[in-house]
């Protein structure tokens, strides 16, 4: 992919470029990022069980958020995104868990209520709402139990918002609909606020 695609209309195309281009930074804040993860597992676990649950972790990056459940207690945690440098790099780093490349948007080779625990960290905010509401609705279609989403939640630190105007992400409009929207969608919706303006979005299937 060249730079050309950063200016594309395409926001998929643009995310695409971007995530392979930062995989390998990425990769050096995996361990620092696992360690935040671990501690708001910790916190989820006042909500539900993990421990021998199954989990897909979809837009996995480089597979930290993925771990945070193994670490948790999960049973099988398996991941899928659509930038292949982040596939490359959560290979590498967590060989013990699946990680596949595919869009969210169509997990097509994933059956209906495959896992108890469908989930994504930091992906949701990066895209539009019509594409979140098409992502709501492939995670739903493959959990059996519960979605878990950790993204955005409260007023972000100004580096966060410099990242996020430079990705030209919807994080904003995020921030404001998203509760709403899994409203939509969930009859049972909960959030749990964590540290540095984030939280944990849980919707009961
Ligand atoms: C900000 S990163 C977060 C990575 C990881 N969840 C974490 O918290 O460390 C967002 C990830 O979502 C992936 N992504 C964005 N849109 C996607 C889609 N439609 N399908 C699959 N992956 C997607 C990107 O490639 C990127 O790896």
């Amino acid at each position: 992919m060249s730079i050309i695609h950063y200016f594309s209309k395409d926001a998929n195309k643009r995310a695409k470029f971007i995530f392979n281009l930062i995989a390998p930074i990425y990769s050096h804040v995996d361990k620092s990022l696992s360690d935040n993860y671990r501690d708001v597992i910790e916190l989820l676990k006042d909500e539900i069980s993990i421990v021998g649950k199954t989990v897909l972790d979809v837009g996995s990056g480089t597979g930290a958020w993925s771990y945070a459940y193994l670490q948790g207690g999960a049973k099988k945690v398996e991941g899928v995104d659509f930038s292949s440098g982040m596939v490359e790099v959560s290979r590498k780093r967590h060989p013990e868990i699946k990680f596949s490349y595919g869009d969210s948007e169509n997990l097509k080779d994933i059956n209906d209520d495959s896992f108890d625990i469908v989930t994504a960290a930091y992906m949701l905010h990066g895209v539009t709402g019509d594409r979140r509401q098409k992502i709501l609705s492939e995670m739903k279609r493959v959990s059996k139990g519960y979605i878990i989403i950790h993204d955005f939640s409260g007023r972000t630190p100004i580096f966060v918002r410099f990242l996020e105007f430079m990705e030209r992400s919807d994080y904003k409009n995020f921030k404001k609909n998203f509760c709403e929207e899994l409203k939509q969608n969930f009859a049972e919706v909960k959030k749990i606020d964590t540290k540095y303006g984030s939280g944990i979005y849980l919707a009961k299937v």
